[in-house]
Formats: structure tokens, sequence, C-alpha cells
């Protein structure tokens, strides 16, 4: 494989006697979209401070194109960075705030407008030139400093939760706008959401972050079917979980609520015994038995929610509830609280947390 663009290698930031980022690593190929995603408080924007130049590691180095950055200046790393908060400079219109970097690089004057109309085109806000910040819905605002951010043509973009405080649906449309404006240019990019449908939505790789470290690093499709902790199980889409006890490790059987069910392959390391979190994702889970489903476990409906073409379904199954969808059907009524019920699945898709 050839070099990566980014290199984040063993880094660690320390304010004082709390270490708030841990051994973190992470490789960025060029033109790489990824999302930092995690929780409040877990360092998502201590990292992308110091690989801004914001913020110096405590340890461990971040190096690009092979070369070390670690202790460039920001203005020396040809790095863009766009704020949660709208970071604009009020006192400057639309286009000075565009122009800004390219004017303090002493860019001629000409060029500057060029490039700055170039950038209200690419945002789609070519009208707005002479505008002030207070005069700008928020959506415009984030474009704005996007559009800020990425006209000096920098190297890596940093987005730190860029569409926070936009309301849902634009920040559905701004983020599919982002995707498309950074795969256009080709801008190798990191960009921090907690919001985990965002980054499984726009990302080509999430490292889903939590205490400081890097828990998995992969393809949406990757953390969301094989995460790798239970932290990550949990934090990326809504999971039902169940309690097991193992009967016989070797033939990968265990016990739910006084029913068996196989798990070949996937009880490594357990001891007849132990008790096991089994997850299972919503979709993964149909009510009744089902073709091509192998296990099956029984309860009774405890909650019916008709929501239109989908039908959630709670299922209570000893102590735990199982959540599913079943789409509606005109010609089936609708099952019934209190009813029995079963549950059918592929012990395939289980997934066993440890
Ligand atoms: N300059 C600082 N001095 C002391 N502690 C700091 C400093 N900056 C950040 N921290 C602490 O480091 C931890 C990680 O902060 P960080 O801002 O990186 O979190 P985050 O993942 O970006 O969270 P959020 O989603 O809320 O923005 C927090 O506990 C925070 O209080
Ligand atoms: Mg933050």
């Amino acid at each position: 494989m050839a070099d990566p663009f980014l290199s984040i290698q063993h880094v660690r930031k320390s304010f004082g006697a709390t270490t708030v980022v841990e051994d973190f690593n992470l490789d960025v190929e060029s033109g790489e979209f990824v999302s930092f995603l995690g929780p409040s408080g877990c360092g998502k924007t201590t990292v992308l401070r110091m690989v801004a130049g914001f913020e110096e590691p405590s340890a461990g180095k971040i190096v690009v194109s092979g070369k070390d950055i670690t202790r460039l200046k920001p203005n020396q790393r040809n790095v863009g960075m766009v704020f949660q908060a709208y970071a604009l400079f009020p006192n400057l219109t639309v286009a000075q705030n565009i122009g800004f970097g390219l004017k303090v690089v002493g860019m001629p004057r000409a060029d500057i407008d060029a490039r700055v109309a170039e950038m209200l085109g690419i945002i789609k806000l070519p009208q707005m030139a002479d505008r002030y910040p207070y005069q700008l819905s928020g959506g415009q605002q984030q474009r704005i400093a996007l559009a800020r951010a990425i006209a000096p043509k920098p190297k890596l973009l940093l987005l730190d939760e860029p569409l926070s405080a936009l309301d849902a649906k634009v920040r559905v449309s701004l983020r599919e706008e982002i995707r498309s404006i950074q795969k256009k240019l080709g801008i190798t990019t990191i960009f921090v959401t907690h919001d985990q449908e965002e980054a499984l939505s726009i990302s080509d790789r999430i490292a889903v972050m939590y205490g400081g470290k890097a828990e998995q690093v992969g393809t949406p499709f990757e953390i969301y079917n094989r995460p790798a902790t239970k932290f990550v199980a949990n934090f990326v889409g809504t999971l039902n979980v169940l309690e097991g006890t193992v009967t016989d490790p070797a033939a990968g059987t265990v016990r739910v609520n006084s029913e068996q069910i196989s798990l070949q392959g996937k009880l490594n390391g357990s001891k007849s015994g132990d008790t096991l979190s089994l997850a299972l994702r919503p979709e993964a889970i149909s009510l009744g038995r089902q073709p091509g489903r192998d296990s099956s476990l029984s309860g009774e409906i405890s909650e019916v929610h008709f929501l239109g073409s989908v039908i959630r379904v709670r299922v209570g199954i000893g102590g735990s509830t199982v959540s599913l969808d079943t789409f509606n059907s005109p010609a089936t009524p609708p099952p019934a609280v209190g009813e029995k019920a079963e549950i059918s699945f592929s012990s395939s898709d289980m997934l066993v947390l440890h």
C-alpha cells in the first residue's frame, strides 16, 4: 500500500495531570473522507486541533506526505478548518470572509476576486458576496465558513461538527453538499460528529472514539455490522441485547431464557457457565418463523406502534425486550399486545459483545 497522506502516530495529549487523548493512531489516504465519531468529551476536537496545529501533542507525531509536521505552526500546515460555532468575521462581507486567507498570503486582488467567485459558485451562493454574516441563515453561514476554509486550496480539510447548530433538514442537505464538494475537489477530510447517522451516511471510514482512544476504525459497513467492542456496538445504531449463558463452548451453544441457541464458532475463549451479552440489530430479526432463519426464541408482544409503512414491535423475552420492525400489509392485521410470539434470526447475525 502507498504511504498514507496523513499519519497520526501514537499521539497523546495531557492537560496538566489529565490525559484526554491516549495513544491515538490513524492513517488517512489521500482524498479520503474520515469521520471521528464519539460522545462528548472523548477527545475529537483535541485530536483535530493537534492535526491543525492549535494544540501540541504531549507525545507522538503527525506526518503529512511523509513530512513530520508535529511542531509546525498552523499557518505552515496547509490545513483548512471549519468550526462548530459560526466563526465568520462579523464586520467583513461574505466575499471578504472567503478571501481572507488569500489576502493574508498576499494573493493579487484580481486573483482573489476570481477565487471568491469560484467558491461562491461551488457553495451555490453566487448572489451573496456583499452581504454581512448577520444577514445570512445558519446554514448559509456554515457554507461561507466552508468556502473560506477551502479557498486557499488546503491539502487537508478539518471540520469540527460544522452542522451541529443547524436544524435537522438543513443538516442533512448540507452534509450531502459538503461530501459532494469534498469529492469534487478531492480534499482529504476529517469530519467530527457525534451523530452516528451523519457519520455512517457520508464517510469513507469512521474512527469511533471513546475515552481519548480510537475504539475501532473501519468503513461504515464494517463499523455497523462487525463492531469490535461493546461500546461501538451500542453507540452506532440500535441494538437489542440479550443475556445468554454458555452451555457448551465447543458446540457453540448458549441458553437464553431457558431456550437453547447455537452460535457456531463465536464462543472462542468462553467457558461453560459464562454469561454473555448477545446482540441483534432490529433488521436481523423477524416476527414468527421465517425460511432461512436458523434460530428462534419465544416471548410475548409488549408494545406495538403503527407508523404507517412500518410497524415497530417490541417483544419481551425473559427479562429483556427486543425491538423489530415489520412492514405494514393491508391484508394482515398487526400483532396485538399480550400475544405470544416467536422471533427468528440467523445465528450468523448475532453479535457476541466483549
Ligand atoms: N485546554 C484544555 N484544558 C484542559 N482540558 C481540556 C482542554 N481542552 C479540552 N480539555 C478536556 O479534554 C477532554 C476532551 O475534549 P474535546 O474537546 O476534545 O472533546 P470532544 O470529543 O470534542 O467533545 P464534544 O463532542 O463535546 O465537542 C474534555 O474532558 C475536555 O474538558
Ligand atoms: Mg468537540
